[in-house]
């Protein structure tokens, strides 16, 4: 099939877009590297030993879409472009608005005019806000979001429902948990642009040297040892699920949704052990306040996606662990 993939360069999207390949798909990716690089376009060449189709753009660019829709039989659409920052989204909210909301409609509104139908979509846990409890399926309650990125999150799931509802769209939406780790080669990984807000990019600059220590936000949740759990799933099985959901609306129409999560969850100070116990690096911390924003506990029911998708998170901790050590190594700084 041939797959258009917006953000492709990004985190997520470079390996989704290797799997593909690897799958024997077409790519086309849209990217401005906003918050990427080129370079991760050409180690993924190099990865797959093929070229890669990309266009430099904006994918709310109406003119853009207009023509890679009118050169190219699009069979389906991966949407992964958009801003991700939680306390960014809370200072520059329209920018989030724009960006993750009105681009999505405009290019939701290309593929209506040229029949394409298919829709892959990068939710988050993020859309469940406090769960009630865990681990949270699918039909946990949404939408007590507290910032803009979330409820940006939210929003586009509930326009995607009404197309689906209308039959204009074949569409899978995928919460993902917490994605951590790297492609086992450590050619692609995360790369963060600036200070790193989430646990095991900063993890890893301090194990690298280049930040003195990590701050945990809060030991006094009501966890096994008061720090926060988290669902941490692996890049890779990530991934999977997203040629596992394209499989998937070959024989399934209407609109789908799926947790994207490994069902364990992790505390904060666990996984500082493991790493330190992986690569005998101490971590130096201490407690800080928690993060406004944090829940205690979040972890997936991923049994609709074992089921349907016919995916399972394989990876382990150690595993995301690992991989993502190897991709510091050979890119202290990232692509930056
Ligand atoms: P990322 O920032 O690494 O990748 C996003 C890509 O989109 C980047 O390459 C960026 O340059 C590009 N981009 C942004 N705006 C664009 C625009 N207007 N036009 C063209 N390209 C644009 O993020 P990621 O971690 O790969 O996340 C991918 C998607 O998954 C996002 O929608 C994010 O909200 C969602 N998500 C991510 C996580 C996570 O932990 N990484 C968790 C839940 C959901
Ligand atoms: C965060 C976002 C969420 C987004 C997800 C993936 C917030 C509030 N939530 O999830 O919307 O979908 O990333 O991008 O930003 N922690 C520390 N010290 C740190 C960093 C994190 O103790 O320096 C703790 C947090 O308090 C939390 C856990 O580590 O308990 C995981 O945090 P993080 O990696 O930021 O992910 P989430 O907050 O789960």
């Amino acid at each position: 099939m041939k797959i258009l993939v917006t953000g492709g360069a990004g985190y997520i999207g470079s390996h989704v877009v290797l799997e593909l390949l690897a799958q024997g798909h077409e790519v086309i990716i849209i990217d401005n590297f906003s918050n990427s690089s080129e370079i991760a376009l050409k180690h993924i060449e190099k990865l797959s030993e093929k070229s890669i189709n990309y266009i430099y753009g904006d994918y709310g660019d109406e003119n853009l879409l207009s023509n890679i829709f009118n050169c190219n039989k699009i069979d389906a659409v991966m949407h992964f472009a958009g801003f991700k920052s939680v306390s960014e989204s809370q200072t520059k909210v329209l920018n989030y608005y724009l960006n993750n909301v009105a681009s999505t409609l405009t290019l939701l509104h290309k593929m209506k005019l040229h029949n394409v139908r298919r829709f892959i979509f990068s939710s988050s846990a993020t859309v469940y806000g406090i769960p009630k409890r865990v681990p949270i399926s699918e039909t946990a309650e949404v939408g007590g979001t507290t910032n803009p990125y979330g409820t940006s999150k939210y929003i586009i799931e509930q326009i995607l429902n009404d197309l689906g509802q209308a039959n204009d769209f074949d569409i899978v939406i995928l919460r993902y948990f917490n994605p951590v780790g790297a492609h086992p080669s450590g050619l692609i990984g995360e790369s963060p642009k600036g200070a790193p807000n989430n646990l095991v990019p900063y993890l890893l600059d301090v194990a690298a040297g280049i930040r003195d220590q990590l701050y945990i936000y809060g030991n006094d949740y009501p966890t096994r040892d008061g720090t926060g759990v988290r669902d941490f799933i692996h890049i890779m099985d990530l991934a999977a699920g997203h040629v596992r959901s394209l499989d998937f609306l070959q024989t399934n129409t209407g609109v789908h949704c799926f947790n994207l999560g490994t069902g364990k969850g992790y505390s904060v100070l666990e996984l500082i052990t493991t790493f330190e116990k992986l690569t005998n690096i101490k971590i130096a911390h201490s407690y800080t306040e928690r993060r406004p924003g944090d829940i205690a506990e979040c972890w997936a029911d991923p049994t609709n996606a074992n089921r349907l998708l016919k995916w399972t998170a394989e990876k382990t901790l150690q595993d995301m662990l690992n991989d993502a050590w190897r991709w510091k190594n050979n890119f202290p700084n990232g692509y930056f």
